[in-house]
């Protein structure tokens, strides 16, 4: 067996740290980067992808802030390069559903003569629980403008599982994976879900797009962050990601872990309690 490492770009990312942990406990050795380790590895900075590649056989790449931005095209287009000439064999790419920035990703991927995978996700669960909803629910409203849109939010457990499958079986290579959960929710439906099992009241306040973004510039929320948060909710957020599909299933051989079963891990680890604790304290 190779015994270089597997690359894991978004060491403390919801799904980069998984795929880390996963890999460590099968005994994989790998090179988890991000800005802040050494060597570092910054998609804004190509200067520091090369010393960051060398030395691995495959890679797990997460992009930042999202394939949707404008520039990631170009970017993507010279990781790889940069990647292919560092002698990189493999890479799986975490893409999302429903936006063309990340399409276009996905086809540079395609193309680059690098062996791949693409995991398209639909939006994670852990959005609720370690993003920037999770302010929301501690102070016992979420306010977004998503109105009744249904999504198959999927568990990052499963992403990370799905992964680590396609950087260790070779049977997978080449091939794309739209991973998403069992269920297709309202935002609403997944407040009051939350809400039951943590036994204290939650809500979910639907707002028109102009007011949600006017909160935002108020609060001083970075403008690129802006611009990404208007495309989610003004494009990607209009209906077309609202199918359940089967990529855990094909992958892992079981059916994709249910919002439940993700609320109750979530209560456990504490995370929805611990900063009311303290408050009170
Ligand atoms: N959230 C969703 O629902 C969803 C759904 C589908 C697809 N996606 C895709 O998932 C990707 C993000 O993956 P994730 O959620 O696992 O990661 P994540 O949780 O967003 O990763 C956060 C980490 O990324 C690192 N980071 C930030 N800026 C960076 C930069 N310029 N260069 C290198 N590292 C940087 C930071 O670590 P340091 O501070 O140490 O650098 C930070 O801890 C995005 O491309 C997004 O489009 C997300």
């Amino acid at each position: 067996m190779n015994q270089s490492p597997i690359l894991i770009i978004g060491k403390n990312g919801k799904t980069g740290s998984r795929v880390n942990a996963h890999l460590q406990a099968l005994g994989y050795s790998t090179r988890p980067v991000s800005r802040s380790t050494t060597p570092s590895f910054d998609w804004e900075n190509s200067a520091t992808w090369r010393s960051a590649i060398e030395g691995t056989r495959a890679a797990y790449v997460t992009y930042q802030p999202d394939l949707a931005v404008p520039n990631a095209e170009a970017t993507i287009k010279e990781f790889v390069r940069v990647a292919a000439d560092a002698g990189l064999e493999h890479i799986v790419l975490l893409s999302g559903r429903g936006e063309q920035g990340a399409q276009r990703a996905e086809q540079i991927l395609k193309a680059c003569g690098i062996s791949w995978n693409i995991v398209r996700a639909s939006w994670f669960a852990q959005n609720f629980s370690e993003s920037f909803m999770l302010e929301g629910i501690l102070a016992g409203e979420l306010v977004l403008p998503a109105g009744d849109t249904v999504e198959p939010f999927i568990d990052a457990d499963d992403i990370a599982h799905v992964a680590v499958a396609a950087l260790t079986e070779p049977g997978h290579r080449n091939k794309l994976f739209e991973v998403t959960g069992p269920r297709a929710m309202t935002f609403a439906q997944c407040i009051e879900e939350i809400s039951a099992a943590l036994g204290r009241p939650v809500k979910y306040t639907s707002v028109p797009v102009d007011s949600y973004m006017n909160a935002l510039r108020e609060a001083g929320v970075p403008e690129d962050l802006q611009w990404l948060l208007h495309e989610l909710f003004t494009v990607v957020f209009d209906g077309r990601n609202c199918k359940v599909m089967s990529g855990v299933e094909e992958v892992l051989g079981r059916p994709a872990t249910d919002f439940k079963t993700y609320v109750q891990k979530t209560i456990e680890s504490g995370v929805w309690t611990s900063v009311m604790q303290k408050k009170s304290a």
